[in-house]
């Protein structure tokens, strides 16, 4: 039972108002531990706290702040194997993914330390002499970070690593469902030395303490992840001039399924994109459209695989799916499934909550998978965020792409195919922010962008590469410096 605090200017502190909430393991029901409900107060301190260390933190040069990165990197790897379990215990995903999210947290910390090295800006010919021009990266200020339980390590990471290493300064709120986790992560950076006040945790609801944060005229940008009700909500509140924000926000991701894939391979990526993570990632493939020559055949392959996932605790061997993160969740989905009913799709399999022996204490619910599906039902056009999987029928590569392209988000689409020109076609013309071919909606690597056109995300894409979070978390300043002594006049002088 861990009984968290906040981190405030460098102290561990319990909430001025002394409200505190529970976070429990969603497999099993049980209570792991409580967290503070801050206060307006305590969220005025934090932002007041990053703001006074932003003034030393910035002139910290970038190679040195990426040094105290590069130990967090390390002490997260040899911790590698209990905060695995414990992203298990307080939300649900199997132990191997739960491993996975940590690593996600490592490989952004390592890629984040060298960008403290590689921070580079360009130098510029001048068209008049002794005059030097050079655009540099400078830091945005003080951010307040949102992050979602369904990666409750690795999102994290991707917004307060780049956050650092460009010389901002933070306030971190984690989601209320997994406070130990995003603890953790505060935890291991300040083991490697991050001086006070850099990154201030609060914990707390995020209508409340989320939105009073993002709202707060001390905050410089806002970088949120988690849904596009709640994102757009934040994006029109923090529309005074000046201040940033990003969003990553949902997705209703389709896996193509063309008449020449490889059935077998596209059939493990469709239950690893739509059951992986209990349908739980913004990448989840909640749709799969397959091309109506293969669509039987497919099917029935799909449906044997489906019922073969075993359910169950995620720390248990041999488990292939966990349960959703809260009752919330469930009956989210619970919803949903009688929204396909009531529109007339086939509930193919599954469609319940699990309710027998050990799985009726936790949040399960069963792989479900609904068929003869049309493109403008709520279940194909939803974000669902559950292990729910549509199946609709293409005539050909046009009609499936304009499906795939018919929703309002557009963050990942995937299609197996083995011809070029489906594959090209594929490349150009889905509208999505990342796509796969012949692999599944989820496994974005950090070292390219992450984010979705359209619903999906604005403001800026995150983790690494060209266009990647420091674009997020940097302003390009200019700076020209005339060392000739007398007045030049650019665009006048010859
Ligand atoms: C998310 O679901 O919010 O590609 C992020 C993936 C992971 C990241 C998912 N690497 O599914």
């Amino acid at each position: 039972m861990e009984n968290l605090k906040n981190y405030i200017d460098g102290e561990w502190v319990g909430s001025s108002g002394g409200g505190r909430f529970k976070t429990l393991n969603p497999a099993t029901g049980e209570v792991i531990g409580d967290a503070p409900v801050s206060t307006h107060d305590d969220i005025d301190r934090a932002v007041a706290a990053a703001r006074e260390a932003y003034k030393k933190w910035r002139l910290v040069p970038a190679p040195k702040r990426g040094e105290i990165i590069f130990r967090a990197a390390e002490a997260l790897l040899k911790d590698k194997q209990r905060l695995g379990e414990l992203v298990t215990a307080e939300m649900g995903k199997i132990l191997p993914e739960g491993l996975g999210d940590v690593q996600e947290a490592i490989d952004m910390a390592y890629y984040m330390a060298g960008e403290g090295r590689r921070l580079s800006g360009e130098t510029i010919p001048s068209e008049l002499p002794e005059k030097d021009c050079k655009s540099v990266r400078v830091p945005v200020g003080t951010f307040a970070l949102i992050t979602p339980w369904n990666f409750p390590t690795a999102i994290p990471s991707w917004k307060i690593l780049p956050a650092l290493v460009a010389g901002n300064t933070a306030v971190f709120k984690p989601s209320r469902y997994t406070p130990i986790c995003g603890t953790e992560i505060v935890r291991k950076l300040v083991e490697a030395g991050l001086p006070k006040g850099v990154l201030n945790l609060i914990h707390g609801p995020g209508g409340e303490v989320g939105e009073y944060l993002a709202t707060h005229e001390g905050i410089d940008g806002v970088s949120f992840t988690g849904s596009s009700a709640v994102g757009a909500r934040l994006a029109h509140m923090c529309s005074a001039p000046g201040k940033g924000i990003s969003c990553e926000m949902g997705g209703k991701n389709a896996i193509i399924i063309m008449e020449d894939a490889d059935l077998g391979l596209a059939v493990e990526g469709a239950i690893w994109g739509g059951f992986g993570t209990t349908g739980q990632r913004c990448t989840a493939a909640s749709r799969v459209i397959v091309h109506k020559n293969v669509h039987d055949k497919f099917l029935e392959k799909f449906m044997a695989a489906a019922k073969k996932l075993r359910i169950g605790n995620g720390l248990k061997p041999d488990i292939d799916m966990g349960p959703l993160v809260s009752l919330e969740q469930l009956s989210k989905v619970e919803g949903y499934i009688n929204a396909g009913l009531t529109e007339g799709a086939t509930l193919a399999l599954g469609g319940m909550r699990c309710s027998g022996g050990e799985l009726g204490h936790g949040y399960f619910f069963e792989p479900t998978i609904f068929t003869g599906v049309k493109p403008d039902m709520r279940i194909a056009r939803e974000e669902i965020f559950g292990p729910v999987v549509s199946v609709i029928k293409a005539n050909d590569i046009a009609d499936a792409i304009e499906i795939a392209n018919s929703v309002e988000y557009g963050l990942v689409a995937s299609i197996y195919t083995n011809n070029i020109r489906y594959s090209a076609l594929a490349e150009r013309d889905l509208e999505t922010g990342i796509v796969y071919v012949n692999a599944s909606t989820i496994g974005a690597e950090i070292q390219l962008p992450f984010g979705g056109e359209k619903k999906s995300g604005f403001g800026g894409k995150e983790a690494g590469g060209r266009g990647g979070a420091l674009d997020m978390f940097t302003r390009w300043k200019v700076i020209y410096r005339d060392y000739s002594g007398r007045l030049q006049k650019a665009q006048i002088n010859d």
